[in-house]
Parts: C-alpha cells; structure tokens; sequence
C-alpha cells in the first residue's frame, strides 16, 4: 500500500521519482504527489488520481533541474482521496516534507499534544502528525535531522516507511522503516529510495533492503550511514545484487500486466521448479526441507497463515498435505490467526504464504507464531522481503515480479512450491509409494506443456466471455481440490470485473446458492473427469434444471458434461492433486476478458492494492 520513490544524486529528479512512481502504481493509485527542492526553496504537487494525472499537473509549471525529489502513489487509510491528503505532507514551518507507507495508530493522540504546542493541521491524514512531530522535536532539543527522525519515530506505534527531507540541508535524506519495505539504490554518486527496487533498475543493480527499525542517512558525495533506531547503534549496511531486469517489469507487447502474467505461467512453473525437481533421478532437491528434516518429518500438524490468493494456495496445499505427508493440516486467515490467541505445540510447523512477502497481517501472525516457540517455513515470491528474512527457512517461488494487481503467476507457482513438498516429504515418511511418487514427479514435470495447450484456447475464451459481460452475478463451484480453485476463480472475477461472485464447493450448493439460480445466474463448474466427477454431473443437472447457464471446465474428451452446459473449456487430463495448476488457467482469462469487456482497468482495480502493507 502507498508506492514511495526518493532520488538525490546529479540527475534531473523529477523525470526518475515520475517514472518510478509509475512502476509502483500497483502499490496504490488514489492520489499522488511529488516535492523538488530548486531555487532555495520546496516545490510540492498533489492531486487526487493516477500519476499520469500528476504530470499533467506538472506540465503547467515551468521546468526544472532539481537534483533531489520524493514522490509518493496512495492508497488511502487516514483521509479520503484528495489533494490535501496526498503526500508529500509537509510540516507547519515549511521545512520538512515526508512521503510516508504504513498507519500511524496513536496519531490521535500525538496530534492532540501537537495541537497544545501550536501545531495546525491541514490535512486528516497521519504523516502531517508525523512529520510535524519531527519538526517539533527538532525545534525542541535543536538537533539534526536524521537524530529528530529517530527521536520522534521512538515515539510512534504502527508501521511506517518514510522518506524525509529538510530544505535547510538540501543534501540530505533520512529513510526509516517497521513493516514496511524500503529499498535503497546506490549508483554512481547517486542514491534512490523506493518501496520496491523497480523504480532504479535501470540505474543500479546495488540495493540495500532497509531492515526493520533502521534509519538511513543519505548525504550526497558521503557514504551512506544506517542506524537502529532504537539505540542509535551504526550498522553496516548488507548490500545485495539484484538479479531483476527491466524487461521483467514491462508489458512486453501484451495490451496488460495481468495477460502477459497469464501467459508467463509455463516459464514461472518451470523457473519455479528448475533445480527442484531432477525427473531422470527420480529425486526432488529442497535444501530448506533437508536442513530442517526432524522438524518436518517429526511435525503432528501443519498451519498454514496468509491472505487473499495466497490463502487459497493454502487450501490446496490442506488437500494435498493431507493426502501426500498424511498431516493435519489447518488453513487459517493471518488476520484472523493473529487476533485469536492461537494455541500451536512445540511439534507444529507453520507456513506463510505470500507473493509479496510483505503482507502485514501475514507478517503479524508469524510473528505470533515465532513468539510461541513453532518453526515458521515461508512461501514467497519477491527475493529479500520481510517475510523471506523473519521465517526460520523457506522456498522462493521465481514467478519473476507480478505486477498486475490480481495475482495468477504467483498462485500457479505456490502450488507448485506445494506440490514439491508435499512430494518430498511423502517420500520421505514413507506416505507416498514409490509408484505413486514417480507418476507425479513425472506429471509436475510435464505441467508447464500442458498449461501452455489451456493457453492456446484464448481466443475462444474471450469469445465466451462476450456471453457473461453483462452479469451482475456469478457462482463458482468446484469439489476436493478443485473447491479452492473456485474460491479463486470467483476472487479474480469480483477483483477485476466488480461482478458480485462467489465461490462454494459444489455439494453445498444446496443449503443456499441454488436459491439464485435462475436464468441470469452464470454458473462456473468445474468437473474435471479424476474428482468426484459423477457428483459434479449431478450438481450440473441441479443447475440446468433451474435454467442456470453453465460454463464447465471439463477434460479433453469430456461428452457427458457437454450435453449440459452452455460452454466447455477443456483442460488437459491430469491426476487431482495436480488439477488445480490447470483449473487455474481458463478461470484468469475468463475473468481477464469480461473485465476488458467491460471496460475496467485491469491492472489497477479500483480500491485495491498489491502488497497490503497495513492492516
Ligand atoms: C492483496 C492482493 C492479492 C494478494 C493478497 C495477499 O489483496 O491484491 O492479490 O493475494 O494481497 O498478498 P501476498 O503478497 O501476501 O500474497
């Protein structure tokens, strides 16, 4: 939530922070705002909408050549949308400016005692309460910047990554962060700071990931100097490599990020299980699994936290553990887990899922978890997140950076970081027969073929949508592990399209939902032929008695299934653990296409955002 993007070095600023902020528009697209120091003196631009709306804004002022700038993307926690509540937030004296990410949850009360000393405020939002508490610490004890900085931030609870400047020091920046990411670019006599490290690539491939509770201190010409926050102790900051490339982060031809994410899933499933899974030996290869066997094999249960998409890829993962490693396993809501005391034995293994790696209520209940004694294994996409650096160990999923808002890569590449676990440690307790252990390494192995076959049936999936575009409704079912994919299918559709849907198992359809079914009611089924096949005909037969329309997605050489629905979309045969990897893929272009059909911004939807970095 909230894109952040920081530049001081000896290049024009503001075409760096406006292209930077673009890439970080998955972040939050509400409002933005950029400040430049030029002149002596601060220039800030605000306006409610997109950054494309920004630049207009700029384009009647008259240019520039600042060398030092921070712009900000919102999504709006504290203030609705405008130009007063966008960032940058700017103190009372008119020397501060700050672009903040995160929720600052006792600023009513530090805005209370601010507004005793003489503080106003402009804005409803909680940045103007931080940077003013900076400003009047500052005043107070008359020390420097990066010192205010760290006194004030000792006195706020919740999250925050910030970026401030002084004009009165216009070579300077002060970065902090508690759970919310930043990253630190360092090029040649330059340095960028920025929610992610997409807005550098093109710069810099040297990045130092801001841990939590330190604070930066950036001086143009110096080197950069990083402090906790807590006890002021310097540290020497870790700088990494990054191995992203511009190319990862472009559209690549495709007319969205969403389609070509789609149409990546072949390479993602492959890269993800590239150096895993060695088919001619038979063998799969995780050295997070190796290292930490006792815990593993020794576990009476698994739980498994995470939000969204990645949740969903935690109830196939319940399926499939249970079948493979023969474990309990319960898949909880982190938000949920993380509010209710949750009772874990010391033998129970934890597992967070997240693309982003930088879920607040995930992070949150690992922490829990962590503060209870479980061993925590992470399941994420972005190399380097928070989530990656606070588990015990973990696997990366290498979908490559998934930048359209509604996630699809990255749920088919958490399965199939499932899929080998759940392979790995049924070999390795013995629950998994040999037989049966070498069809499905074979099977995962041959799955990326057969997603690229689903893929060939764009166009007529496109053709199908035209059918559905005007729905105001829409109910998907599916049975065993095909019920978490339509959980999915109905949140890609409601994410993108605003068509109200909602995702049962099948056999449930009679204890509510088939009270709707008329014939305006679009009804996803799935019933693929290895999956209780026969009881999701009848569920069909149930629909189509009611005039329901029907869209199944069947297997190739499916007849029975034909004869009751409206549409077929066939997906190659496979076993039923396996199933969801290919379910998947006609259900994102369905929703993909309706929601283009209808006009909607499919890589921004509104009201939502990416990475949710608060609670
Ligand atoms: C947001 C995104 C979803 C994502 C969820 C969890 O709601 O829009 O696509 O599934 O967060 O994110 P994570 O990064 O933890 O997987």
């Amino acid at each position: 939530m909230c894109g952040i993007v920081a530049y001081l070095g000896n290049k024009a600023a503001e075409p760096i922070v406006i292209n930077g902020l673009k890439r970080l528009e998955y972040r939050g697209y509400d409002s933005t705002g950029i400040a430049y120091f030029d002149d002596q003196s601060m220039h800030t631009h605000k306006t409610k909408g997109k950054v494309s709306d920004l630049e207009e804004v700029l384009a009647q002022h008259p240019k520039h050549h600042s060398t030092v700038a921070m712009g900000h993307t919102r999504w709006a926690t504290h203030g609705v949308p405008n130009n007063v509540n966008a960032h940058p937030q700017t103190s009372n004296s008119g020397n501060l400016v700050i672009v903040h990410n995160g929720i600052i949850e006792n600023y009513a009360s530090l805005k209370k005692e601010l507004q005793h000393r003489g503080f106003q405020f402009q804005s409803d939002t909680d940045t103007e309460v931080l940077v003013n508490l900076i400003e009047d610490v500052q005043q107070q004890k008359g020390i420097k910047l990066g010192k205010a900085v760290q006194v004030a931030l000792s006195q706020v609870i919740g999250a925050y990554a910030i970026v401030v400047f002084d004009r009165r020091k216009p070579n300077e920046l002060v970065a902090a962060r508690l759970g919310s990411p930043l990253a630190i670019g360092l090029g040649e006599e330059e340095f960028f700071v920025a929610s992610d490290a997409t807005p550098f690539l093109e710069y810099t491939k040297n990045v130092i990931y801001l841990e939590e509770e330190h604070l930066a201190i950036i001086r143009r010409g110096k080197k950069i100097k990083v402090h906790k926050i807590k006890d002021d102790s310097q540290i020497t900051p870790y700088i990494e490599e990054l191995q992203m490339s511009l190319e990862n982060i472009q559209k690549g031809g495709y007319d969205h990020f969403m389609l070509k994410e789609i149409f990546e899933q072949p390479k993602a499933i492959q890269d993800t299980l590239r150096g895993r899974l060695l088919s001619n030996e038979g063998v799969i290869t995780l050295s997070s699994l190796r290292e930490h066997d006792n815990r593993f094999l020794g576990a009476k249960r698994i739980i498994i936290v995470a939000c969204g998409t990645s949740w969903h890829a935690g109830l196939v993962a319940e399926y499939l553990f249970e079948e493979f490693i023969r474990i309990p396993v319960e898949v909880e809501y982190a938000s949920e887990f993380r509010y209710r005391d949750p009772i874990l034995y010391p033998d129970d293994v934890v597992i967070a899922i997240s693309q982003s790696g930088e879920t607040a209520d995930t992070i949150a209940a690992i922490n829990i978890a962590k503060e209870k004694g479980a061993f925590v294994y992470g399941i994420c996409n972005v190399v380097g997140s928070t989530i990656s650096r606070i588990t015990d160990t973990g696997c990366y999923t290498h979908a490559g950076p998934e930048i359209g808002v509604a996630s699809t890569k990255a749920f088919t590449t958490q399965i199939t970081v499932i899929a080998l676990i759940g392979l790995y440690l049924g070999k390795a307790k013995g629950t998994l027969s040999r037989s049966a252990y070498q069809a499905y390494v074979t099977e995962l192995e041959n799955i990326p073929q057969k997603v690229e076959r689903i893929l060939t049936s764009q166009a007529f999936i496109e053709t199908v949508a035209q059918s559905f575009e005007a729905a105001q409704n829409c109910i998907y079912l599916g049975r065993g592990y095909n019920f978490p994919v339509a959980l999915e299918g109905a949140l890609k559709l409601k994410e993108i399209s605003y068509i109200h849907a909602e995702g049962y198992p099948a056999a449930e359809m009679k204890h509510g939902p088939i009270a709707l079914i008329d014939k305006e009611m679009p009804v996803v089924v799935i019933a693929t032929k290895k999956g209780h096949y026969e009881k999701v005909v009848s569920n069909i037969q149930e629909i189509k008695s009611r005039e329901g329309r029907i869209i199944a997605i069947v297997s190739e050489g499916d007849t029975q299934v034909k004869e009751l629905a409206d549409y077929c979309l066939e997906i190659p045969e496979s076993s039923e653990a396996f199933a969801p990897l290919l379910t998947t893929i006609p259900l994102q272009l369905l929703s993909y296409y309706i929601a283009v059909q209808r006009g909607c911004n499919v890589d921004q939807p509104r009201n939502l955002a990416k990475s949710v970095t608060v609670e």
